[in-house]
């Protein structure tokens, strides 16, 4: 509103001043009712310019927030990268480590094989069957294994982990898993209880059910620091359970959250053997079977897993 007696020149400069600072008293109406044309012309120049400046501002406010969410989302992006470069180096340096190993020992198994079977005196070859051939079988599974798991972490990463599910008594397959143990038990002196209730039927691929249950107790062999393990199968209603417990170094929670990704180790490398890809590729042949893996645990205080699956209808 023209205060009585402001010159043309006092209202001009008045409404700049106000859209300097983002405001502006000039309407359609007060445009509408200034009787002077060239004045009309002037509050409209000014009304526009008004606009301008509002929606300028507001882009500008916009690009700002624009970046602020592409700068977070590539902070984002770059820490997720680094954690799977980091991740997928350690593997490596594990991996060749892992290979490294069974590939001495069986090397060096190998020179005692030639020795003994060159000098072939009375009781050597019987010294060859007893200590080194086992030794020599046991390396080379363990190779295999070490080859499969890498095998497997390919096949899950461009989908083609398969499944070919066919009628599988559970217990059966438990106990035939932990036949394959018994040397391990002899070896260890470890107490290895198994509960089997019988029958716990379902249509699953025997095969990677296997591979669960084989990881799921060496990792209680290999965390478990000597103490008893229990392996149950029971049927809960429309589920199959299977149980793994040990007693031994336990898993903080943190780790737990972690232990099912590919990659990732709760313990140190120089510590204990593994690649740490055993737990996901359990977890990717669980999931796909249409079931469900946990694990409850605390440090010092051992470890149960959990296989839940569905059972034939
Ligand atoms: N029974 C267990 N007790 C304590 N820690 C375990 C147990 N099973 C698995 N873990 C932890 O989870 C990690 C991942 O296990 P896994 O994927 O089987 O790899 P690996 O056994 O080759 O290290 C292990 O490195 C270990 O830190
Ligand atoms: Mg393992």
């Amino acid at each position: 509103v023209p205060s009585v007696g402001e010159s043309w020149a006092d209202q001009i400069l008045r409404h700049l001043s106000d859209i300097g600072r983002g405001q502006c008293a000039i309407s359609d109406a007060t445009i509408e009712a200034e009787p002077n044309l060239e004045l009309r012309q002037i509050l409209l120049g000014h009304l526009i310019l008004h606009e301008d400046l509002l929606s300028e501002r507001a882009q500008r406010e916009e690009a700002v927030r624009e970046q602020a969410r592409i700068s977070a989302e590539q902070r984002r992006l770059t820490v997720g990268l680094e954690r799977a470069l980091e991740a997928r180096d350690q593997f490596l340096a594990i991996a060749s480590h892992e290979l490294r190993t069974p590939i001495t020992t069986l090397l060096l198994q190998l020179e005692c094989v030639k020795l003994l079977v060159g000098r072939n005196r009375g009781g050597e070859l019987e010294e060859l069957k007893a200590r080194h051939l086992p030794v020599l079988r046991r390396q080379v599974d363990r190779l295999t294994a070490l080859i499969m798991e890498m095998l497997d972490v390919a096949r899950i990463n461009t989908g083609r982990l398969e499944l070919q599910p066919a009628p599988v008594e559970l217990c059966d397959l438990v106990a035939e898993v932990v036949e394959r143990f018994e040397p391990e038990v002899a070896r260890r002196r470890v107490a290895l209880h198994v509960t089997l209730a019988r029958p716990v039927a379902g249509r699953w691929d025997a095969a990677r059910l296997d591979q669960v249950i084989t990881n799921l107790l060496s990792n209680a062999f290999r965390y478990g620091e000597g103490r008893p393990i229990d392996v149950s199968v029971r049927r809960d209603g429309g589920r199959a359970l299977l149980a793994v417990r040990d007693r031994g170094i336990g898993i903080s929670l943190d780790d737990q959250k972690r232990i099912f990704s590919p990659f990732t180790r709760a313990v140190s490398s120089d510590h204990i053997a593994g690649l740490g890809l055993g737990l996901w590729i359990a977890h990717e042949i669980v999931e796909a079977s249409g079931g469900q893996i946990r694990v409850e645990s605390a440090p010092g205080a051992g470890s149960t897993f959990t296989v839940e699956l569905p059972v034939a209808a």
